[in-house]
Parts: structure tokens; sequence; C-alpha cells
């Protein structure tokens, strides 16, 4: 019996959508079999158990479910434990009660579980097929529907987290120019993430199957860096016993990754700038020109602009390399990404640690929102890290990140009127301070007369 069960299944056609028919009654799992193997990809099971595991084996989306399993054929038990356990391992799975008369009451019962429909028994097949189309149809317009909002607000993307409308808007631009070859060139202060970006393009690209090549051009002392960059030839120079390929010659095929580019010395900037324009180079020593094709990202926290101005850096090399530009912005300029970040990272290290996990209290959070993060991403991994390894308490507070709460004040828990007032007096100082202290001109930029914001100064000790 077993086997001609299988045997029924392996016939199912893997293109079509795959539906589930879980009852204990034999001749019905047949003759819906039958009436459905023509449109669908037929799965049957007998029990909770059987089902359970065709369904994680399967990934099936809909299920006919009858409640009356084994060892309960009379009761609802069994049944409505299986739509328990389904809807857990996929929330979106769409389970149809095939039910009698004499069940209505545990079919609303199910229902109110999470079932998405009930249908009567004796099973007309016609109707039953109508019911199954339209539920496909409304899987698929949900799966379109989960795609767009995903496609709108990411957590996370390419390991890269950041809802902040500069981050999406990165996400944006990574995404478009990562399927062309076209030079980037990405800015922003240290920590902001200038590598994981430059690897993300590298990843989404047509070259990701090849090699990511990086090189920090601030980090190799100017008299080596050629050689490493270009390689050499045997006995181009004492020492060169063998010959060596550079590190752009290794990233044929795939992407170059040339970190710190301000940091680049001028004789090194022309080379560079040849290698560029002409997807050519030359070992030192070496007189053969060897062909190289891979796509340059260059990173920098200088501004490259101003070093061309004060001739540090080659307008050209600098035109070659910013086709176009992707500027990080700073920690403290994403809003709430700050938090996603400390807890996604919390995660991380308590499991790299193995140590629980640990939420942050309200007044670390604030914290967190209020630092400036001089040292961007990089220092909010370290703070955490550090942070999970001392804490001993069940949350990570303000004081094991080493951070102060804001202002000495309680944050967010202070009433409406000192936020109001702590608002006026900033408002206040900096338009004083806008006006160079000038009292009538810093009243008429308020708007308020010349005996109120006497007062207003001296009540807030300005
Ligand atoms: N948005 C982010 N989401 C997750 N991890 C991030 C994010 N930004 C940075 N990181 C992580 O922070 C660390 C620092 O990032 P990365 O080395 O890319 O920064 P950088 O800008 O190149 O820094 P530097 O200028 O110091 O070289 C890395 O471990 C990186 O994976
Ligand atoms: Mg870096």
């Amino acid at each position: 019996m077993r086997k001609k069960k299988k045997a029924e299944s392996e016939k199912t056609n893997t293109d079509l959508p795959k539906i589930l028919i879980v009852d204990d009654d034999e001749q019905i799992r047949k003759q819906i079999h039958w009436a459905l193997s023509e449109e669908f990809s037929v799965f049957s099971a007998g029990d909770r158990t059987k089902a359970l595991e065709i369904f994680k084996e399967e990934k099936i989306p809909v299920i006919l479910l009858d409640l009356g399993l084994p060892p309960h054929p009379r009761e609802a038990i069994e049944g409505l434990e299986a739509l328990e356990e389904l809807i857990g391992l996929d929330p979106l799975i769409k389970v149809i009660i095939v039910s009698g008369n004499s069940e209505r009451q545990n079919a609303l019962a199910a229902v109110e579980k999470g079932a998405h429909d009930i249908f009567p028994k004796p099973v007309d097949m016609e109707e039953l097929k109508v019911v199954l189309h339209r539920v496909y149809r409304r899987i698929d317009l949900e799966k379109e529907s989960l795609e767009e909002r995903n496609l709108g607000q990411r957590v996370s993307f390419e390991k890269i987290i950041g809802t902040s409308p500069p981050m999406q808007e990165i996400f944006a631009t990574i995404q478009k120019i990562s399927k062309t070859d076209v030079p980037v060139l990405i800015t922003g202060e240290s920590g902001t993430g200038k590598e994981l970006i430059a690897n993300a393009i590298h990843n989404l690209s047509r070259r990701k199957t090849g090699p990511f090549i990086a090189i920090n051009c601030g980090a190799i002392p100017d008299t080596l860096i050629e050689s490493e960059l270009f390689g050499y030839e045997k006995g181009s120079f004492t020492g060169a016993t063998t010959q060596r390929k550079g590190k752009l010659e290794y990233a044929n095929n795939g992407t170059l990754f040339l970190d710190e580019i301000g940091d680049l010395a001028p004789e090194l900037q022309v080379k560079i700038l040849r290698f560029l324009q002409e997807n050519v180079l030359e070992r030192v020593g070496g007189r053969q020109l060897i062909p190289v094709n891979s796509r340059v990202i260059a990173a920098t926290n200088q501004n490259l602009e101003t070093e061309v101005k004060d001739n540090h850096f080659r307008e050209d090399l600098y035109f070659r390399l910013a086709v176009v530009k992707i500027a990080l912005p700073p920690l403290r300029e994403r809003g709430n990404d700050v938090i996603q970040l400390a807890e996604h990272l919390v995660q991380a290290f308590s499991k790299e640690l193995k140590k629980p996990s640990k939420n942050f209290s309200k007044k670390a959070l604030e914290a967190l929102r209020a630092y400036n993060w001089p040292g961007n991403v990089r220092e909010l991994q370290n703070r955490v890290k550090r942070a999970l390894v001392l804490s001993d308490g069940p949350s990570i507070g303000p004081a094991e990140l080493e951070l102060e709460v804001p202002n000495g004040e309680n944050g967010s828990s202070a009433t409406l009127k000192e936020a109001k007032e702590d608002l006026e007096r900033k408002i206040l100082a900096n338009t004083l301070q806008e006006n160079n202290g000038n009292i009538s001109k810093t009243a008429k930029a308020l708007g308020i007369s010349r005996p109120t914001l006497y007062d207003l100064m001296s009540r807030y000790g300005l």
C-alpha cells in the first residue's frame, strides 16, 4: 500500500502548483488525487506526522485538511494540532478545512486558528478546482506585495544594515551600478562601511565569481607599492629572485578595490591612471604589456576634491575614478540605523562569544542615539562587543557601552514642559550666535520683542 502511494507522488508534475491532501480516508484521498492531478502536483498524507513531513520537504503552499485524523478520527484534536503546526512553520500557508456537516463547529474553530477557508464534504471536484485556482492567485498576489514591501523598506541589503533614507538611496544606487563596469568612488569617514559597500557591488555584479582584490594604498611603503601593484620580473632589482605577479594582475576578471586612494604617491598616480586608461600593465623590469580586465572601485576618507585643488591628487585620475560617487553618511546622520545595527551586532557577537544575547536598556538606547560616533560603525562594533563581555546583568546599560546618557537629563522620560524649554533654549542660543549677540536682530529673527528676549535670556542664563 505504502509503495503504491509513493509511486503516486512520484508521478507528480513538478511544474504544477503543489497541493497536499490530508485525510485518513484513503478513498477520499484517491478521489481528490485523480480529480486534481491534471492541474496540480498532488501529495497526500493519512495522518498529522506524515503531513508535516511532506510539508517540510516540499514546502507546499496549499493544504486540504480533514480535522478527524488518527488516533482520534472522531474528534478534531489532531487536525487542529496539525493546523497550528503548519501555520507555525509558514504563516502564509493556506489551509482549507474539508469537513462534513457534523464537523461544522470544529471547522469554524479552525478558521479562528488561522485556516484559510472551509470546503464542504462530500467534495464537488469542479467547485474545489475553482476555489483552488483562486487560492493560488491570491498567493501570487501576496508574494508580489511582500516583494514590493521588501524593496521599499529593507532592513539589510547584502548584509548592510540601514533603513534610513540616505542608506536606502545608496542601496538603490548600488543595485543600478553593479550590473555595469563603471568606476566607483566611495567616500566616507573612517568606519562607515566603504569596504563593505565595495564588496557588495562586486557580489552583485557579473564579476562575482572572479576575484575581489583589495589594496590599501596608504598601508604599503612607497618603496614597495609599485612592485606590489604591478609585480616584477626576475632580476629587475636586488632580491627579485623570481618573477612575481602584482595585485593588479590578480584582479583580472574581477574587481580591484583601491582603498585609501588619497594616500597614493604622485608617481604611482600616473601609473595607475595609465593602467585605467589602457587596461594594460607592465611588471617592474618587464617589457611586455599585459592586458587586465578589471572593474575599479576606489575609496577614501579624505576630501579628494580639495586634494585636487591643492595639487596633491591628479585631476585626471580623480575624474577617471569618480564616474559614480557614493558618499556614505556618518553613522550619526543615519537616525535609527544605529539602534538596528547595535541590536544586530549584539546578536552576532553573542553567537560568536557563545554568550546569551541581551537587550539594551532604555537609557542605553538613548545614549546610542545621542552619541556622535566619530569612529562610526567600527566604533559601534567595539563598544557593543566590550559591553557584551562586561555586562553581568540581564540588559546592557550606558555604562557598559561607556556612553553618557544625553544631557544628564532623563532623556525621553523628561516632561513635555522640560522638552519645550530645552528646545526654546537651543533656538535662543543658536539665533543669538547667528546674529553675533545682537539683541535687536535676534529679537526680530525670533519674532519677539526685545524685553521678551531679555526675559528669556535671563531665564535660561544666556
Ligand atoms: N551598514 C552596515 N551594516 C553592517 N555592518 C557594517 C555597516 N557598515 C559598516 N559595517 C561593518 O563595520 C566595519 C567597518 O566597515 P568598513 O571596514 O567597510 O569601513 P571603512 O569605511 O572601510 O573604514 P576605514 O575608513 O576605517 O577603512 C566592518 O566590519 C563592516 O562590516
Ligand atoms: Mg576601509
